[in-house]
């Protein structure tokens, strides 16, 4: 997968050489290319933000270099036009789902924006050249797209194949398609089996693969009720067992079915 990223602050993304994408990116599996805004600037400030129109508060990114970087980096594009991400707090949610179908494109470009955000005819002019995807990581803002493009490019770059060492552990992710409905994870544990004074829960030592299965789902039940009582909610009836409503139940009695979050 090819990814390019326009941003004034380049050395943001220096995280990118480390751990596994630095590794897919060493053995050619991710083709990352950084690019600042400001080479397509022309004044002797390299001005990329101007008042906006209207008034208000903060600045705006001006159109014109970004009209300029997404030319030059789409130019050698031809037929296979890449897929524009334009991180925003307006943006559609970011989702497993969405780094799943990300992850099958050969080539997205991320457009950081800075300060009140980009003028919107840049993307209005970039939908017309390419697909666009406005996306937002989360209810709450950033001072800019840059840490939410190193949060999006993680999340697509790991279910690369080949990127991960066990391909097993993306399909096991919390929230990965045809995973356990949409459960977060339960606790893990690793050797050794008593640290300070705590054991590890004896099913998982036992060798009994169907007692080890069925205490993983009752956890990650348990911990869904606690943490994420709208995904528990989201769960059709018919895929909850006898023993899946039992957990559900006593999780409720145990924290109060309103007060699950808190
Ligand atoms: N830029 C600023 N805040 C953001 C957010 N929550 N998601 C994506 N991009 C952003």
């Amino acid at each position: 997968m090819r990814i390019d990223i326009i941003t004034i602050f380049p050395d943001y993304f220096a995280p990118l050489d480390l751990s596994l994408i630095g590794k897919a990116r060493a053995s050619g599996l991710l083709d990352i290319r950084m690019h600042d805004l400001r080479s397509w600037t022309h004044d002797r400030h390299n001005t990329v933000d101007d008042t906006p129109y209207g008034g208000g508060p903060g600045m705006v990114m001006k159109p014109e270099p970004w009209g300029e970087a997404l030319d030059a980096v789409t130019a050698d594009a031809g037929p296979n036009v890449p897929r524009l991400i334009l991180p925003t707090p307006s943006g559609v949610p970011f989702t497993q789902e969405r780094a799943d179908r990300l992850s099958a494109e050969p080539w997205l470009v991320f457009a950081c924006g800075r300060y009140e955000g980009i003028d919107s005819r840049v993307a209005a002019y970039a939908a017309q050249q390419m697909p666009v995807e406005e996306l937002s990581i989360g209810d709450y803002v950033l001072a800019g797209g840059e840490s939410a493009t190193l949060v999006i490019v993680e999340a697509v770059a790991r279910l690369l194949p080949g990127v991960l060492g066990n391909a097993e552990s993306a399909a096991q992710d919390s929230f990965a398609p045809g995973a356990m409905e949409n459960l977060v994870e339960g606790p893990v544990y690793t050797k050794p089996v008593l640290w300070r004074g705590q054991e590890v829960p004896s099913v998982l030592l036992s060798g009994n693969h169907g007692a080890v299965e069925r205490w993983r789902r009752d956890e990650a039940l348990r911990k869904t009720a606690r943490n994420r009582p709208e995904l528990m909610a989201a769960i059709p009836a018919d895929h909850l067992d006898r023993r899946d409503q039992e957990v559900i139940r006593e999780a409720r009695l145990q924290t109060g079915p309103e007060s699950m979050a808190d």
